[in-house]
């Protein structure tokens, strides 16, 4: 099968590459890819990331078949070990084998972020997309966007018919990418969704993660600190909703993946440095900071205000959140951390 020169643009070191498997591995699966045998629980995860690695575990974990992209060799090692399926993938020069390769799976889930300036490049021609899958045995896909695209709302709560006014390049971008996915859903005839995930956060990546590294804060964290209003969603969460979109797709809907409570950063800092300290103490001993970068940016950080309504996300998919604000999702990421493998806390 001649696959190589027919993407737009293609990189002659494609043909270096050893990333990706031998064509003889998928070319076997792909010869009668409809036939009911090959119609299995089959997920693609484009960017195995911070999400794409807490839903390959969960469907790793029941029996599905989960294969997955990320951009370095030594990341596709690690996901190997795991257990998934991997492939170096980097939307900044996207190659046709990726396409021949998600065509091979019944479920796909986009975690990649656009190009800034580009777009998604991976549809850049979008016709080739569509000759490539139309083939294949794909039935649902989720594309990852972010609340971000609602800009600033002025503290107003927005469901997903909320008109969008603001239109930066990085909103324009994930709009675009956005519909994207959602046309080559309409067109291939397959179930396509967004899902508009507020700020994500879980275990090894949360306020509590943030304080215990003590790590400095980044400029866009020192802004973020004085919002009144920040939507975000626990990790379990956003894996709960794509489990209950599998099993009730609604092809071309648009879905906010948000908690209950759009609370102020602040707030959730104040709240992860007391569960922290209660746990210290609870061993015998004091937590001290050692000196966390507290020179917050009052005014920029402002500009984002909205409230991001979850109400579709509750009725349209049945769901029940585990975590329904930031106060139960911390607790059960404290409640979990291993504090021993953390720095020493200073002791006064
Ligand atoms: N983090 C948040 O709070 C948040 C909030 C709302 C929406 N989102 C969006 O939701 C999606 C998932 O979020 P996440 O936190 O799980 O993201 P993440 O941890 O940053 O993972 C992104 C994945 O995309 C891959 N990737 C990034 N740039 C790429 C490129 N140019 N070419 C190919 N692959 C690329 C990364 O590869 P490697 O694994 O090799 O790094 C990684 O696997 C992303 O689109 C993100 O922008 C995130």
């Amino acid at each position: 099968m001649e696959i190589c020169g027919r993407f737009p643009s293609i990189n002659p070191r494609f043909h270096q590459m050893a990333t990706f498997q031998p064509l003889t591995a998928w070319c076997n699966l792909s010869r009668n890819p409809k036939s009911p045998e090959h119609l299995g629980r089959k997920m693609f995860i484009l960017g195995m990331g911070f999400v794409g690695r807490f839903f390959a575990a969960d469907l790793k974990a029941r029996g599905w078949s989960v294969g997955g992209s990320c951009t370095s060799v030594a990341k596709k090692n690690e996901l190997e070990e795991l257990g998934y399926e991997s492939y170096v993938f980097d939307a900044n020069d996207p190659r046709p084998e990726i396409l021949e390769i998600v065509k091979n799976h019944t479920h796909l889930v986009v975690s990649i972020p656009p190009v800034a300036g580009l777009g998604d490049l991976m549809l850049r021609d979008k016709k080739f997309a569509e000759d490539i899958l139309k083939d294949g045995i794909l039935q649902w896909l989720v594309y990852l966007s972010t609340t971000s695209v609602y800009g600033d709302c002025g503290g107003a709560w927005v469901d997903e018919e909320y008109p969008i006014r603001t239109m930066s390049e990085r909103i324009r971008d994930r709009l675009s990418a956005e519909e994207e996915w959602l046309s080559l859903g309409r067109n291939l005839g397959i179930a396509a969704h967004v899902f508009r995930l507020g700020g994500i956060y879980g275990p090894g990546r949360s306020a509590v993660d943030t304080i215990l590294k003590q790590k400095p804060l980044s400029f866009g964290q020192k802004t973020r600190i004085y919002k009144s209003h920040t939507s975000r969603i626990h990790v379990a969460d956003v894996c709960q909703a794509l489990n209950a979109s599998i099993l009730r797709p609604s092809p071309g809907k648009i879905y906010n993946i948000v908690d209950d409570d759009p609370a102020p950063r602040m707030e959730v800092f104040e709240y992860a440095q007391d569960l922290i300290e209660e746990k210290f103490s609870e061993r015998g001993e004091q937590y001290v900071s050692t000196g966390r970068d507290e020179s917050f940016v009052k005014g920029i950080g402002s500009r984002g205000e909205k409230r991001v309504s979850n109400s579709r996300m509750k009725t349209e998919l049945e769901m029940k959140l585990v975590h329904p604000t930031f106060r139960s999702g911390l607790q059960s990421i404290i409640d979990n951390a291993d504090l021993s493998a953390l720095r020493k806390p200073t002791v006064s």
